[in-house]
């Protein structure tokens, strides 16, 4: 095609940030010198794993050891597999879930069991939900090792409330609880329970991520807050000669810039509701409600493959999901306002050309 508005693709497939982080990231990079290149770590000469560590610690009011530092999320939820699930032992995932969550426990040797969400609305938009009395009954009676809760879920986009979550947590003391939140801060930025249930439950852990809020999904930079229980988990997380310090201190710099965030996390909320309103106005189309940076869309099986096509040829990549719980569905990266206009421009010209 001539005159493509982009010469490159436009990748909306991958739930990264097409924004990217704060300036000051950037700026930060060309001032790097031989102490965080060259050198190790001296944190731990204080006492402490990591000054990013300490600095979580403080702010949400815990020990410095109940936060775990990790290689993103895909890391710790390795590493807390690898740990502590026997072969043949159970862990409790989503049917509608993120591809690694279905294939983690296979490399120790243990399997899966899965709980559907529900189906229903939030104010006018449709919505997957958390089914708790399903999700318990599930729980009671496959008596799993580890759970997993995704929060908000990718790819549908819903969260699971505190309440219910609360409700939850006091069913399943037996179990080691991961709540995996690394879409946190594109639908709520709430943190409110997060040093009350980490007391109250010391199996849980609840983990997050510098890839997606804060658009580091390049350092590979995941924390966590473990409970009490998980002292094993700590030990074995821990890297005594640090980490990655050019990663930490960009990891420092995009917490401590909220203004950026919220500005790019605000945008992106406009172009949500855009979203909803436009896929609402296509037949055949439902778009979910989405606490996160990417919109599940389902749209009719019969124009996939040529949808794909068409958008393959403006550079626009969306990821077409196929999968047993999804055949009809596609998840759309949010990217910057003018990708967003531009894909829903394009998503329109094919239909109209279908039409035809
Ligand atoms: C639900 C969920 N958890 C965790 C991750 C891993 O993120 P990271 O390892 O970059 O922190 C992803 C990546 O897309 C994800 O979708």
């Amino acid at each position: 095609m001539n005159n493509l508005k982009y010469k490159t693709i436009q990748y909306l497939d991958r739930n990264e940030s097409q924004y990217g982080p704060t300036p000051k990231c950037f700026e930060y990079l060309k001032t790097v010198g031989i102490e965080e290149l060259a050198w190790y770590s001296r944190d731990f000469s204080r006492g402490v794993k990591s000054k990013l560590s300490e600095r979580i610690a403080k702010d949400f009011g815990f020990k410095e050891n109940q936060i775990i530092i990790s290689y993103g999320s895909e890391d710790i939820l390795k590493q807390l597999i690898h740990r502590y699930l026997a072969r043949g032992e159970k862990v409790l995932i989503p049917k509608e879930a993120w591809w690694y969550y279905k294939k983690v426990a296979y490399e120790v040797g243990g399997f899966n069991v899965e709980y559907p969400m529900k189906k229903g609305k939030i104010g006018k938009i449709d919505s997957y939900l958390y089914d708790l009395d399903k999700l318990i009954k599930i729980y009671d009676r496959e008596k799993p090792r580890i759970v997993i809760i995704a929060s908000p879920n990718n790819p549908t986009g819903n969260m699971i409330s505190k309440e219910e979550l609360g409700k939850f947590l006091d069913v399943c003391r037996g179990a080691i609880v991961m709540i995996d939140e690394a879409y946190w801060g594109f639908g709520s930025k709430d943190n409110s329970y997060v040093k009350p249930y980490i007391d109250e439950f010391p199996n849980l852990i609840i983990c997050r991520t510098f890839s997606k809020y804060f658009a580091l999904a390049g350092t590979r930079m995941g924390f966590s807050f473990a409970g009490n229980n998980l002292e094993e988990l700590k030990g074995y997380t821990t890297r005594y000669l640090g980490y990655n310090l050019v990663s930490e201190n960009l990891s420092l710099i995009a917490y401590d810039d909220n203004k950026y965030y919220e500005k790019v996390t605000g945008m992106m909320q406009e172009d949500k509701e855009y979203f909803y309103k436009e896929f609402n106005k296509m037949k055949g189309f439902t778009p979910y409600k989405s606490f996160a940076n990417f919109m599940l869309v389902d749209m009719p099986a019969g124009i996939r493959k040529d949808l794909d096509k068409f958008l393959k040829e403006r550079n626009l990549l969306i990821k077409f999901l196929d999968e047993e719980a999804f055949k009809t569905e596609t998840r759309i990266t949010l990217g910057t306002r003018e990708q967003n206009y531009y894909l829903i421009d394009s998503i329109k010209e094919f239909l109209k050309k279908a039409k035809h």
